[in-house]
């Protein structure tokens, strides 16, 4: 990616991107000439992210559990300071795990709903503040999953509660949108990443299978014949933070290689 992806100069607050999706997405935006502020929850892991990512562009990193208010009011005064100011949020969290829903506790509940529901919708009306105040015209792309339109048995938590993220987009689009802020979501479909790996396992454990045949299983459903990358998942991040998708707003994406099945 590069300039031309139209997002060069802005001030960038990429969350959960110390690996996978959402480290795809600062990769590019580093890449494409932004300057961007990445979070997770792991030192170490963070910081050997934001080595990489520094040999291409302006990076910084800050620590906080996404799950933690005190922690998302730290990142957003840190990313707003570092920046000065705000003109993008990406965000991504972390997984619940997985399970189906008869094995859920409540502390389970308690734990994807923090990280799925109070900790989006709180950093949004924190960022939403944030580009209000430094008179930028604002951007929010929330990635969640094609399991808000197909739930998925064996991830219970994560596809009853991800579905708030689209009523979050929808809300914020209306009400921001007067406001000069744009708001949207993406749905990844399987991603290669831990995450994938993480549910591959689990399903060779309950089925009996080996995870080779789990994933081939997983890509015989998929029209495209295999699972996505990172990197173009951040492809459709870049095009809804950036102007040329200027006159869309409250959009849920798929980007799943056709896996969704249903219509709308
Ligand atoms: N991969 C897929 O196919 C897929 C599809 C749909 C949706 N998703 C969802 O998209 C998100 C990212 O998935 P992924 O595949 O990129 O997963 P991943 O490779 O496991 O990466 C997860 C990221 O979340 C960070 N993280 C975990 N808990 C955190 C916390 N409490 N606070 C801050 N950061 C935290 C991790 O960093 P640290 O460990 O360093 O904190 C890591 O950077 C997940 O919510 C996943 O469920 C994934």
């Amino acid at each position: 990616m590069t300039a031309e992806a139209g997002v060069a100069g802005t001030r960038v607050l990429v969350t959960a991107a110390s690996q996978g999706i959402g480290y795809g997405a600062a990769r590019a935006f580093v890449r494409s000439g932004a300057r961007v502020v990445v979070n997770s929850s792991h030192e170490g892991r963070l910081a050997a992210a934001v080595g990489r990512l520094s040999e291409a562009g302006d990076v910084h990193g800050v620590v906080a559990d996404l799950r933690q208010a005190a922690d998302l009011d730290r990142l957003l005064a840190e990313s707003q300071q570092w920046l000065g100011g705000l003109d993008t949020l990406v965000y991504v969290t972390g997984s619940p795990s997985p399970g189906t829903f008869l094995e859920q506790s409540y502390e389970d509940w308690d734990r994807a709903a923090r990280l799925l529901v109070v900790s989006p919708a709180y950093l949004a009306r924190k960022a939403a503040e944030a580009m209000l105040a430094s008179g930028s015209r604002g951007r929010m792309v929330f990635l969640t999953s094609i399991a808000i339109r197909e739930p998925i048995p064996t991830i219970a938590t994560s596809s009853v509660c991800r579905i708030a993220v689209a009523g979050l987009v929808r809300t914020l689009a209306r009400e921001l949108g007067p406001k000069g802020i744009r708001v949207n979501g993406i749905l990844p479909g399987y991603v290669a990443t831990d995450r994938v790996a993480e549910v591959v396992d689990d399903a060779a454990r309950r089925n009996g299978t080996t995870p080779a045949e789990e994933r081939a299983a997983l890509e015989r459903e998929i029209p495209l014949g295999r699972l996505g990358t990172p990197e173009e998942i951040a492809e459709a991040v870049l095009f809804l933070a950036s102007d040329r998708s200027s006159y869309v707003t409250g959009a849920m994406l798929p980007v799943d290689g056709g896996r969704l099945r249903s219509v709308g």
